[in-house]
Order: C-alpha cells, then sequence, then structure tokens
C-alpha cells in the first residue's frame, strides 16, 4: 500500500504544480454546491490518477479538486468511494492516505442521513460529535504498516472538539439552526427497518448513514483533525418512521445546501 501511496502522492503532484493542500475536503450528499466557492487551480478526474478506485457509476468518474477556500489551500473529493457500491476498506480510504501524503492536516467531511433523536426534524444540521463504527470491517485491519499510523489509534477525540465549537458559533452567527450528535456508520445499502432505527436510538446514535465512518478512522490512524457535518434528510423516529428513497435524501439535501455551504467555507475560513 505504501508504494501505491507514494506513487499516486507523485503522480498528482506532478500534475497539480507541487500544490500543498492544508485541508482536505470530502463533498458528501448536501456539500456539492460547494465547488462554486473554491477558486480551482487543479481538476484531476478520477480516472486518471493512478491506483484510484475506479468508479461503478458511469459516467461520474468524480474528480480530485485543488484550490483556495476561505483562504485555505485545499483538496476536495467530488464523488465519493461507498463500501456498499463494493469497494474494499482500502479502497474506500485511500484518497484519505494520499490526501495525508500530500500535506493535508485537517479533514472535513459531510453526508445525508436519517434522524433517530426525536427532537430532529427532517433538513436537521447535525455536527458530528462522535461515531459508532458498525461496518463489518475495520479500514485498518491486516498488517499495520507503521509510517502511517499506529497499530492501535486513539479514537477519543474522533471530531475535534474546537471545531464543533466553533462550527456551532458560526451557526449563531448565521442564524442557520444547527445541533450536534453521534452518527452511526453501517455499510447499506438498504435503508434501516423501524427495528433497525429503534436499536441505534438505544444504543447511543442520534443519526445512521453508510459513508464517513471509514475515511474517519483512516484519517486519525493518520494523525489528522477530522470535521463532520450531517444533513438529516429522513426520520428513523419511532412512530414517525417514513418511506424513504434515495431521491427524497437528494431532495432534502439540497434544500439545506446553502447552509451548509456556509458552515464548512467559514469553518475553513477559521481553523
Ligand atoms: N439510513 C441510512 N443512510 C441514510 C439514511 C437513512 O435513513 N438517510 C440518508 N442516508
Amino acid at each position: 500500500m505504501l508504494e501505491q501511496i507514494e506513487f499516486t502522492t507523485k503522480s498528482i503532484r506532478e500534475k497539480t504544480n507541487n500544490f500543498i493542500p492544508q485541508v482536505g475536503i470530502i463533498l458528501g450528499t448536501g456539500l456539492g454546491g460547494l465547488v462554486k466557492e473554491i477558486i480551482v487551480e487543479f481538476a484531476l478526474p478520477y480516472n486518471e490518477i493512478p491506483n484510484f478506485p475506479v468508479s461503478t457509476v458511469e459516467g461520474h468518474s468524480g474528480k480530485l479538486i485543488f484550490g483556495e477556500l476561505g483562504g485555505k489551500k485545499v483538496i476536495a473529493m467530488q464523488g465519493r468511494f461507498h463500501f456498499y457500491e463494493g469497494y474494499s476498506m482500502q479502497e474506500v480510504t485511500f484518497p484519505v492516505r494520499v490526501m495525508k501524503a500530500l500535506g493535508v492536516k485537517t479533514l472535513c467531511v459531510s453526508n445525508a442521513s436519517g434522524g433517530m433523536n426525536p427532537k430532529f426534524e427532517v433538513g436537521e444540521i447535525m455536527i458530528i460529535n462522535d461515531h459508532i463504527n458498525l461496518f463489518p470491517t475495520n479500514p485498518l485491519i491486516g498488517k499495520n504498516i507503521e509510517t502511517l499510523g499506529p497499530r492501535f489509534p486513539d479514537m477519543s477525540e474522533a471530531y475535534k472538539k474546537t471545531y464543533v465549537t466553533l462550527a456551532k458559533e458560526i451557526a449563531k452567527e448565521n442564524n442557520i439552526k444547527v445541533s450536534e450528535g453521534v452518527y452511526a456508520g453501517l455499510s447499506g445499502p438498504c435503508f434501516e427497518t423501524p427495528a433497525e432505527y429503534r436499536y441505534l436510538w438505544r444504543t447511543g446514535a442520534d443519526v445512521v448513514g453508510m459513508s464517513t465512518v471509514p475515511e474517519v478512522i483512516v484519517a486519525k490512524h493518520s494523525g489528522m483533525d477530522v470535521f463532520g457535518i450531517s444533513i438529516v434528510t429522513d426520520l428513523g423516529v419511532e412512530g414517525v418512521v417514513q418511506n424513504v428513497s434515495h431521491e427524497e435524501v437528494q431532495h432534502i439535501a439540497k434544500m439545506q445546501e446553502p447552509k451548509m455551504t456556509l458552515l464548512m467555507k467559514e469553518l475553513i475560513k477559521r481553523i
């Protein structure tokens, strides 16, 4: 894996005039609009990056974007790889390894989720303050490469507390309603049954989704700080569990995109 990371990093450096990003962004659902805010210097389609996973969706290869946002040098993944698409945990998290090798210190992630917390509404923006890994596996399983990180990485502050506080301040200043809570990550691709939502809520999760946790584990392993936000697109609250569709998830996320974008841009400016 080390050789692949090095080879990919070298290739990217050559194509981006040795661009050194400080912040890495995974543009999940609800954050697509952030691209418009980036002063783009380079954009590399995934299929032109050696060792990058090949997209399963035809015509949607995804891009790595290099530019400036909020006065910081950023690298943004437009399009992420999900475990449910059939990628291995190593493939899902490979871009995070490359980000680290390129110089990234802070990883910012977004996602869509189903909300179990009965106080939450559809469209709720939740600052992630912790997660529960319910994927069937972990990206760090296998021989540990000490130069990438420790065998037993600490996860006591997976989501940096000062970022959570900062994001809440930014939200308040801009009259954006946000809450904070725990994200349970599981494989999908099914949405949850009512019993599963109930189970997740009772075991300490506020929202549930199908991404983010693998990338955050690898970011922590490699010593990065992490900030995450989730957009609650549907509710898995007892008594009000409704039919969920991918279209509905996209629609709700799109509606809240300006607020998510503002929060993320302002946070990056201030870190
Ligand atoms: N469950 C899992 N993932 C999701 C959901 C959900 O209800 N909504 C958006 N992503």
